[in-house]
């Protein structure tokens, strides 16, 4: 039998992040190896595998890897439709064709969030391939939820241990804006989701709200959940919970939406930024319903 891949683990942050070196995903992984990997993602919860020269199809398989890759083709109309956006391949880029963009994403700082949290089913995952890297900027930054959750105060960890709170999404925006009202607008999906929780495959528990998408907690008034929200957010946010990926082109990265934000920071408008995302949706998660 032939042996396991070796590969190389290097964590990139003090709590989480790593490089793995090693290996090559335009070939088949071996089971052992895989499952070493996986073990690897439940505790670094973002890996970053450098130097890989891959097609869609192999991203999709690496995508696969993890649960089910989302393979359908979306749509890059922005605006709020809840038609028209299969769940599956996009490109994050700011390329126009004709004055429009012809991808996600394209421009400029993207607020802390996590990859479908407007909707009941989020994304398990994501999967971003870098094509085309801007010589400044740009860099996504993630946030480590479990470490932010561990270094709250027992007091605010009892307060919010059985909150929920409401998650909207506007596609049109890549950062919060507090004075539009956009809850009581049906055009906005949104879902509800649970404060804190805990995640299936490490057993650890991790905030679960963003300042892009996390709009209210339930059952108390707006301004505590405000003041609440802020606190939690400013938190979230602190610098020994981050780690700030400066891309190279064919890097890799996968992260685990249930327990790390993300967020980009600007970059100049006259350089290409190109990377392809395929996102990686629980198995059994039939909401096929895109928006
Ligand atoms: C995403 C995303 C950030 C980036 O693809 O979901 O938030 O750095 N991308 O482009
Ligand atoms: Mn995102």
């Amino acid at each position: 039998m032939a042996p396991v891949e070796e590969f190389e683990v290097e964590q990139l942050s003090p709590v989480f992040a790593a490089r793995i070196k090693g290996i090559d995903w335009t070939k088949p992984v071996k089971k052992e190896t895989l499952s070493k990997i996986h073990s690897a993602f439940a505790k670094y919860s973002v890996l970053c595998f450098p130097n890989q020269i891959l097609e869609a199809k192999h991203q999709e398989n690496f995508a696969a890897q993890f649960g089910r890759a989302d393979s359908a083709h979306r749509n890059p109309t922005r605006g709020n439709v809840k038609q028209g956006k299969k769940r599956g391949v996009m490109y994050v880029t700011n390329i126009r064709k004709d004055g429009k963009p012809i991808g996600s994403l394209p421009d400029g700082e993207m607020y802390f969030h996590s990859d479908g949290s407007h909707r009941a089913n989020p994304y398990r995952a994501t999967t971003l391939y870098g094509i085309d890297i801007p010589s400044r900027g740009g860099e996504t930054l993630f946030a480590d939820l479990r470490a932010a959750y561990d270094a709250l105060s027992d007091e605010i960890k009892i307060k919010i241990d059985d909150m929920t709170a409401c998650h909207i999404y506007d596609y049109g925006s890549t950062i919060r804006d507090q004075n539009k009202e956009i809850e009581t607008n049906e055009e906005y999906p949104s879902a509800l989701h649970q404060l804190v929780k805990t995640h299936p495959v490490s057993g650890r528990k991790a905030l679960y709200l963003s300042r892009l998408m996390t709009r209210y907690i339930e059952g108390i008034d707006r301004a505590e959940s405000d003041q609440l929200l802020n606190y939690l957010f400013d938190h979230a946010e602190k610098p020994e919970f981050i780690y700030s990926h400066k891309w190279t082109p064919d890097d890799l990265l996968i992260w685990d939406n249930r327990c790390v934000n993300h967020a980009r920071n600007d970059f100049p408008k006259t350089e290409r930024r190109l990377l392809r995302r395929y996102t990686v949706s629980e198995p059994d998660d039939n909401d096929m319903v895109d928006y």
